[in-house]
Order: C-alpha cells, then structure tokens, then sequence
C-alpha cells in the first residue's frame, strides 16, 4: 500500500465504503464508536427492523396459516437463506441448511461423523480453541466411552510460539494414522486470529482414512471459502460474527453431498429433516431428504432467521469476494500501521501470522503488561474492540462497515493508551 495516500482518500476510492451507511453503530456515551468487535457480535443491518416487522405482520394477519401465506410462508423459510449462504461458504444449494445454534450443530454433526471404530477413535483439534469445542470434543469421547485425555489430541504450537505451522499439522495427522477418527478444528481461530491450512488439512486427513469437520465460526463471512471443491466433509459457523444475523442468531451447517445424499448415514433426525413430500403426513419411520437439509430437526425459527435474511442480502450485495479484497489491504493497513509505532523494546506484538493468506480480518494484540488498563482506556475514547484473558486484545476491522480513517483513529488511541 502506498502510505503516501491518506486513509480520508484511500475510504474515497473503496467501492465498499458505502456498506458503512447500511449499519447502526452504536455510541460510547456520546462518543462516535470505532467498531472492530464484528468477530465477536457484528453490527445491526437497518433492515433488520423491516424484515423482523414483516414477520410480526405476517403473524398478525394469517394467525398459523403464516406458514403457507404471504410472500415468505415459513415452512419454507430456511430455504430463503440457502442460496446466500452456499456462496458464502462455497457450497452447492443442497449442502446447506440455517438452523439451531453452533454448539448444537457441533454435536449434532459428531453424532454422524464421529464414529470411533477399532483402533481409529481419535479427534484431532488445536490447542487453545474455543471453550464450547473444547467441551463437545470431550463429551463427545466421553458419549462413546472413551477417555478424552488419550482420544482429544490437541495440537500445540511450538514452544514460544504463538500459532500452528503447517508441517506441524499435515505431520501430526500423518503421525495418528489409522488411529485417526476425525480432524475437528477451526477455521480461524478465536485467540490468535489464524486462518488453518483448510483444504490441505482435508486432503491430509483424507489420506490416512478419516473425516474432516471444521468450526467456522470465525471463518464464515470473513474468509472465502471452497468446501465443496475441497471436498471438507462437514462444517458448522455461527451467523451473529461477521455474518451480523444479530445476539444468539441461527447457525449454519455444511455436509458434503457425498454424505448429504447418502441415507445410511445416521442423523439424530426430527420431522424437518423427513422426506418433505410426505413430512406432513405424520406418518412412522424416518426417511431423509436430500442434502444438508436433512440434519434439521425443528421448523424455522422464523424472527432469528428473517434477521439473518436482512443481513444476508447486504452481504451479498457486496459479495464475499470483494469482502475479502478489501479486507485483506484494510487489515495489512492497520497491521502496518501498528508496526510502525512497535519498536524493540514494545509493549505489545502481534501474535496473528503476517501473512494475509493465513488470517482474516482479525488482529490479535499481546500487550506484556498492564493488558486490562490500556483496553478500558480503547473503550473509554470510543473504541468497541474486545479482550481476550489473560493478556490479549481483539480488533478486526470488519470490511463491511469499517474503514482506513477508522484504522488511523484506533493505532492513534491505542499509541496514546500504550504509551500512558
Ligand atoms: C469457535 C467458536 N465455537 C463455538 C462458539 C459458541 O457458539 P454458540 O454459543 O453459538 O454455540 C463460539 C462463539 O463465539 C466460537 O467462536
């Protein structure tokens, strides 16, 4: 990037500057807000209010017959989000469906793909993922019997190192072998902000005979993804991050058409799972339909979802593609910046990877000393960022609605708080 362009020009000349308008940012008292939180809970579309109104309405006026009336009958209403989702994720129609929450669709995913065997009953995960992971992974072991401490191997960065490198994942997947169930991780990680090696993994794990799942929570909307064409057997992400569905909003789930067509894979079935012709006809035995759709249990949640709708059509608009671009110029933008006020004897580094095709948007600061006190002075001058125990501070400028002005506004603050 040329540093001589200054960000007011650099905001001018993005095509996606304009995204900025469509969102509520909220204010710190009576402060204008930086906000760089969207991996944790993004920012409210406003048309989330119209979309959430036109279900009241459509509640309203058709009473029950709301799920076969007006212009989006619920009973279909998952179906409305397929077509955005697939693209994001990079995914055929039939291999996605919007439903329940991520902790539930992790289970719900293990409970067909993880199927220790014989010798091969190991998960593989990384070290230091994200607690609600870390507890399925070992109640999943447990579910089937085993002991998580010899069946959840948790892979660890070198010593003195902060993340994976990627010799050290391919090698240990080769290492566990044929005692190798399932690979588990994330996409991006939530501490260190790592974007994994997605499609390699696969392919490693392929090799020696297991299954390959990966928790995008901190990939989906952030990163472009293929998992189709990397042939990844399933995933799960949350739509509340940068994917702006709103608190608690529904999550998402990708299975492979290999397995997705395949009706001897056993799935903890519910009605909305059943073979649709004939799912109102309450009749016994369990038939799937095709595709992810099947693993659904439960009908819509109807309000959560017409949220996520809205912010869907606005992620479309500006297309998961020319997110990225932009976000990969508007991360190095910051990262450069946070660099030049670094020096040797630093009080923070970054501990995300330098290279941009091995993060998203996050970055993750480590401040040696007194961690706690310079976040509370980020938020108290404006900045919604968030701190990580016990030593690290989130920012990710989200592309959607963050800017270069945004990212000289917070290395300037933060300069300040370091510095106090
Ligand atoms: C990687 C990861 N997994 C799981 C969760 C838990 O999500 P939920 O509460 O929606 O189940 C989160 C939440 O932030 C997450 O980041």
């Amino acid at each position: 990037l040329n540093q001589k362009i200054s960000s007011t020009q650099l905001d001018a000349q993005d095509p996606l500057n304009h995204f900025k308008s469509r969102f509520h940012f909220p204010k710190y008292g009576s402060k204008n807000t930086i906000y760089f939180c969207g991996n944790s809970l993004g920012l409210q579309p406003k048309t989330v209010k119209k979309f959430l109104l036109e279900e009241l309405k459509q509640w309203e006026k058709f009473g029950v017959e709301g799920h076969f009336e007006g212009e989006r009958p619920w009973k279909d209403y998952h179906k409305f989000l397929t077509p955005f989702i697939a693209k994001i994720v990079g995914a055929k129609n039939d291999e996605v469906v919007v439903m329940n929450t991520l902790t539930t669709n992790l289970h719900l995913l293990m409970a067909s793909f993880y199927k220790p065997e014989g010798k091969r009953t190991k998960i593989l995960m990384e070290a230091g993922a994200f607690p609600s992971d870390q507890y399925a992974m070992e109640t999943q072991a447990k579910w089937h019997g085993l002991d998580p401490a010899e069946n959840v191997v948790e892979l660890q960065p070198r010593a003195g190192e902060f993340t994976l490198r990627k010799e050290d994942i391919l090698s240990k997947i080769e290492e566990l072998d044929d005692s190798l169930a399932l690979v588990m991780m994330g996409g991006v990680n939530y501490y260190t902000g790592q974007f994994f090696p997605l499609e390699e993994i696969t392919k490693a794990g392929h090799k020696v005979g297991a299954l390959v799942g990966f928790d995008l929570a901190h990939a989906a909307g952030n990163v472009e993804l293929q998992l189709h064409d990397w042939k990844v057997d399933f995933a799960c992400w949350c739509s509340y991050k940068y994917l702006n569905s709103g608190p608690g909003g529904p999550a998402g789930i990708f299975v492979h058409e290999k397995h997705g067509n395949n009706p001897n894979i056993l799935r903890l079935a519910g009605w909305w799972g059943h073979y649709e012709e004939e799912r109102f006809l309450m009749k016994k035995g369990f038939i799937p339909m095709k595709g992810a759709q099947s693993w659904q249990q439960s009908n819509a949640q109807v309000l959560a979802f017409a949220a996520h709708l809205a912010s869907l059509e606005i992620f479309d608009e500006a297309g998961i593609k020319n997110l990225r671009e932009k976000s990969v110029k508007l991360t190095e933008y910051l990262h450069s910046k946070l660099r030049a006020i670094a020096n040797s004897d630093s009080k923070f580094s970054i501990i995300t990877p330098k290279n941009a095709n091995e993060r998203g948007a996050q970055l993750s600061i480590l401040v040696s000393q007194n961690g706690k006190k310079i976040f509370d002075i980020l938020t108290e001058n404006g900045v919604i960022a968030d701190w990580r125990e016990p030593n690290v501070i989130r920012i990710a400028p989200a592309p959607l609605y963050c800017g270069y002005k945004d990212c000289d506004r917070f290395v300037k603050i933060f300069e300040m708080a370091i510095l106090g």
